[in-house]
């Protein structure tokens, strides 16, 4: 009896195990993502709250929400970063953006909202990576429209706060070469085909140049990829603030590093931003109204929220009262839990809501609220961006005071 409920179980965890799917390219799970089981799959480390207090320590300033509220939830070797900085040695961060779309939602706000703070928080360098030729190749874009995209996006980017004196962004497009290109060529050189496939999934039916795109996102993560800022700091350290589904091209990097005489790169990563319709995966940017966009008016969002928001409340006032809403399931809550700063006000919302004491409509109208006043602020920041100071972020320079 119990030898069958065992294969029982077995049987399940496969079915769930091909049930999920999380891969730089796609994203799908029948019901919630399990992030534990990613986490043992990928092979990384829970971010635990030992972390958010010796960030806390070490940068003297209140952690960021989404280190607070554990979006950012997994980690490799971000305690080496920690370490080295505990012992004045600094990094740089690496992050990147695919541009595939004109407008971005909130989800694609998340690690770009984290990056600037920890930017500011540990005073390092950050290089920023518009992948223009993986999106000309995967979402059958042309050259040039890539291009165009990856200039909007850098806006949305620049929007976010960053500061121009610590950091380089750069479209593959423009920059690949020299350096950079002498770094590409080692990595893949110590990858084979097999290892490839093994960790993106590629098929025979995969034109060559998917094939040949993972070096490009790994050499980042090497400074000698940048003479114009790392000339002679060859040892320095990189963390990679991403979301977990770019976990693959990292991995086939840190694999390769030590062959190459450089560091493992670090990485600290975040949950997927739900979709309005429920948990099953990341927002996609191809239903507009599974998203909120920061290009939304603050009527489309309240529009939004109250027609598609998912909710885990109860089907009348009467049972809700009764029963309370599903906290789990509720995307309302779920947004102000990545949104809400103030900590005691989302605790009092999940005691009201959670026992049916606040009704859906009063927690989606704090949620449009919240939203509302995030988009108004990165719309009217966007405003501010003009062609020149893309150029400026763009230009290839040195950062005399990147460090200070
Ligand atoms: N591949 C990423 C995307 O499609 C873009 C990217 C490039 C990136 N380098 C990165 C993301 C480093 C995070 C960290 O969006």
């Amino acid at each position: 009896m119990e030898k069958i409920k065992e294969k029982e179980k077995e049987a399940k965890t496969e079915q769930e195990e091909a049930a999920q799917v999380v891969n730089p390219w796609e994203v799908s799970s029948k019901g919630k993502i399990d992030y534990d089981k990613l986490i043992d799959q990928f092979g990384c480390q829970r971010l635990d709250q030992s972390f958010v207090d010796r960030v806390h320590r070490l940068t003297s300033r209140p952690p960021h929400i989404f280190l607070r509220r554990n979006v950012f939830f997994a980690h490799r070797d971000f305690n080496e970063i920690l370490d080295a900085y505990e012992r004045g040695e600094k990094f740089y961060l690496y992050t990147g953006r695919g541009p595939s779309s004109e407008a971005l939602h909130l989800g694609h706000l998340v690690p770009f909202m984290f990056t600037k703070y920890l930017q500011e928080a540990f005073k390092v360098p950050l290089v920023i990576q518009l992948t223009d030729d993986e999106k000309c190749m995967w979402k059958n874009l042309t050259v040039e429209e890539s291009k165009r995209l990856a200039r909007e996006n850098a806006k949305d980017i620049i929007a976010c706060g960053f500061d121009i004196s610590r950091t380089f962004i750069f479209s593959d497009f423009d920059y690949v070469g020299g350096a950079f290109y002498e770094n590409m060529v080692k990595v893949a050189k110590c990858v084979t085909y097999n290892k490839v496939v093994g960790i993106f999934g590629f098929t025979g039916e995969d034109h060559i140049g998917k094939i040949s795109f993972p070096p490009v996102q790994a050499v980042p993560s090497f400074p000698s990829s940048f003479p114009h800022l790392f000339s002679g700091k060859d040892k320095l350290r990189c963390l990679i603030p991403c979301a977990i589904d770019q976990d693959p091209y990292f991995r086939m990097t840190r694999d390769v590093a030590p062959r190459l005489g450089y560091n493992k790169p670090a990485l600290i990563e975040s949950l997927f931003f739900p979709a309005l319709q429920g948990e099953t995966g990341k927002m996609s940017a191809s239903d507009a109204n599974s998203a909120i966009y920061v290009t939304d008016t603050q009527k489309e969002i309240k529009t939004k929220v109250n027609k598609y928001a998912f909710s885990g409340g109860q089907d009348s006032v009467e049972n809700h009262r009764k029963y309370g809403a599903n906290l789990e399931v509720d995307i309302p809550f779920k947004y102000l839990s990545f949104f809400l700063e103030d900590d005691d006000e989302l605790e009092h919302i999940r005691k009201e809501y959670g026992s049916g004491r606040m009704l859906t409509g009063e927690i989606k109208k704090r949620l449009t609220d919240v939203l509302t006043e995030i988009v108004e602020r990165h719309r009217a920041a966007r405003a501010e961006v003009t062609d020149e100071m893309v150029d400026a972020f763009m230009a290839v320079r040195p950062l005399p005071n990147m460090f200070n």
